[in-house]
């Protein structure tokens, strides 16, 4: 991933206090069905409008601090599948097909099938799930997604005793994600999580954001979002989940094994080789602020790293 020297976004696209915190109350009673309603003067800019209410009911570990503006979290985005420059997937992703879906559940488990979004969406409660996503470029977000424990999906494939990583893999198709034509990447991505991150509470599949269904930019129709990890463990729109025996070779990790490890751990005490990770940017806002351990999130999972060294590990 380049440096990246964060342009603020512009003035016209901030969206007026008022609207904004109509928009904070609106999801703290978390129910963002009726989003664009509430905010006329909103409505014409909102880049959800088209996206169908998801009704959901307020989940645990909301951030409380204010949101990212839509515009920034719909349009400033990685997703190199679209091409490499921050404002690509929102101008490309429209070619991205999120309906039929399916997935295909492989490996140590009891249950291994494809899935259709359907099956995998049937009976799961939708929860708002307020989370800092902290880039390893150096910038931040606050977004509100709109999902559901990952726990709860991968228990119903009854995973075995040797399921010791689960392995996410994104749709593979340069028909519908030109930006495969290029190998900027090693396609398709891949992402791994040791087997008790991926179960951990904190750990969700995203299929909205803002009270609506997820914009392809943002990995529509399911992605994962790990909030005390730099935002590339993410991964969108997945096709593919393997329950494993060894940790997988991810996509970054392949690319440049020395700049990205497996864990990728928010972590302030471990610069990225080329740069440090002390400060981030929040977008939207002027100064720099401090980067928290595990991204704020330690009292919820520093014990899972308890006796690694996060240094070598990283
Ligand atoms: N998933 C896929 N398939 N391809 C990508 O390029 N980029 C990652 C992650 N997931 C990426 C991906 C990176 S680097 C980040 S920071 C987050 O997605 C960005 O998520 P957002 O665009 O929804 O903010």
């Amino acid at each position: 991933m380049a440096r990246l020297h964060l342009p603020l976004i512009p003035s016209g696209e901030i969206t007026p206090e008022p609207v904004y915190l109509n928009r904070r109350r609106f999801m703290q009673v978390g129910t963002a069905a009726v989003l664009a309603p509430l905010l006329p003067s909103a409505q014409a800019a909102d880049p959800l409008a088209g996206l169908a209410p998801l009704s959901s009911r307020p989940g645990p570990f909301g951030a409380n601090e204010p949101l990212t503006d839509i515009a920034a979290v719909t349009g400033y985005n990685n997703f190199y599948e679209f091409g490499t420059s921050k404002t690509d997937p929102a101008e490309n992703a429209h070619t991205l097909r999120p309906h039929p879906w399916s997935v295909t559940v492989t490996g140590a488990c009891a249950k291994p099938a494809n899935y259709t979004l359907e099956d995998l969406l049937k009976g799961q409660a939708l929860e708002d799930r307020v989370y800092r996503l902290r880039c390893v470029e150096g910038w931040s977000m606050v977004i509100p997604w709109v999902g559901f424990p990952l726990s709860s999906l991968l228990g119903r494939f009854q995973p075995t005793r040797n399921a010791k990583y689960v392995t996410f893999t994104t749709l593979y198709d340069p028909e519908q994600m030109p930006g495969q034509r290029r190998s900027v990447l090693p396609w398709p991505y891949v992402e791994g999580l040791r087997m008790d991150e991926a179960m951990h509470p904190l750990t969700i599949i995203a299929v909205g954001l803002y009270g609506r269904v997820l914009p392809n930019q943002n990995g529509a129709p399911l992605r994962l979002v790990v909030p005390w990890k730099y935002g590339f463990k993410s991964i969108k729109s997945i096709v593919r989940i393997s329950f494993d025996e060894t940790a997988p070779t991810t996509t970054w990790n392949r690319a440049a094994p020395k700049e990205y490890g497996f864990y990728a751990n928010v972590n302030p005490a471990v610069d990225h080789p080329r740069w440090s990770q002390k400060r981030e940017r929040r977008i939207g806002e002027l100064f720099r602020r401090d980067t928290l351990p595990f991204n704020g999130y330690a009292e919820a999972v520093a014990s899972l790293y308890q006796g690694l060294d996060l240094k070598r590990n990283f």
